[in-house]
């Protein structure tokens, strides 16, 4: 990917998904922490479940509702209520961009400069027109259900949501990748990488 070479990893965590339950409950870990303009970067082939994991995400933030894949419609805006505040969530797809440049000239430039949540699959189609995202997170499909999932943090807002995954009261802990036996979270942590793309 252009101009990606030069993004430092500042922390990562491996997670493994036997099943979906295990996906949801790391999308509702996310979702208890106090998000606000973060920009979260979901890769892995198609069928991997990132639309999955944004539609686990968006209901435990409060969306109601059918939440739709943007494949199409290149984008979908969601608008909650949090602690009494209102918070925008924006979910991208750019699977159909043929030319990064479409990104540019949809607009989306001022949607990534407004406050608001950010999810985007298919990140890799605006080139590297995209900010630096604060999370980029991989998954990468199993047998089945399982799914083992890379969560780089390439901000220090990013490194705060890995952070508060680990820490979250809400649900069972993301199962580390390879452990099967009880293995603590801070086992989980990948040390400090440079330079490393890993969609
Ligand atoms: N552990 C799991 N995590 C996420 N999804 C899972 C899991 N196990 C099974 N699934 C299923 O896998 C499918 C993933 O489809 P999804 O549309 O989320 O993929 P995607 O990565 O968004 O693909 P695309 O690149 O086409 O947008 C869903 O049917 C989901 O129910
Ligand atoms: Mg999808």
């Amino acid at each position: 990917m252009p101009g990606i070479d030069h993004l430092t990893i500042l922390e990562s965590r491996h997670w493994h998904w036997p099943d979906e339950v295990a996906c949801a409950a790391t999308a509702a870990r996310l979702a208890a922490l106090p998000l606000a303009t973060e920009f979260i970067e979901l890769n892995g082939p198609l069928g991997a479940g990132k639309t999955t994991f944004v539609r686990h995400l968006l209901h435990a933030l409060g969306v109601h509702g059918h939440v739709k894949s943007p494949t199409y419609a290149l984008m979908e805006p969601y608008d909650v209520e949090r602690d009494g505040a209102p918070l925008a969530l924006w979910h991208f797809d750019f699977y159909r961009f043929d030319d990064p440049n479409e990104w540019e000239d949809a607009g989306f430039r001022d949607i990534f400069a407004s406050p608001g949540v950010k999810l985007v699959e298919w990140p890799d189609k605006a080139g590297d027109l995209l900010p630096v995202p604060d999370l980029r997170i991989t998954i990468e499909p199993g047998d089945g259900e399982r799914r083992t999932v890379r969560a780089d943090a390439l901000s220090a807002a990013g490194v705060g949501l890995l952070k508060g995954v680990d820490a979250s009261p809400v649900g069972a802990a993301p199962e580390v990748a390879g452990a099967h036996t009880g293995v603590a979270d801070a086992d989980a942590v990948v040390p400090p990488r440079t330079g490393v793309e890993t969609a």
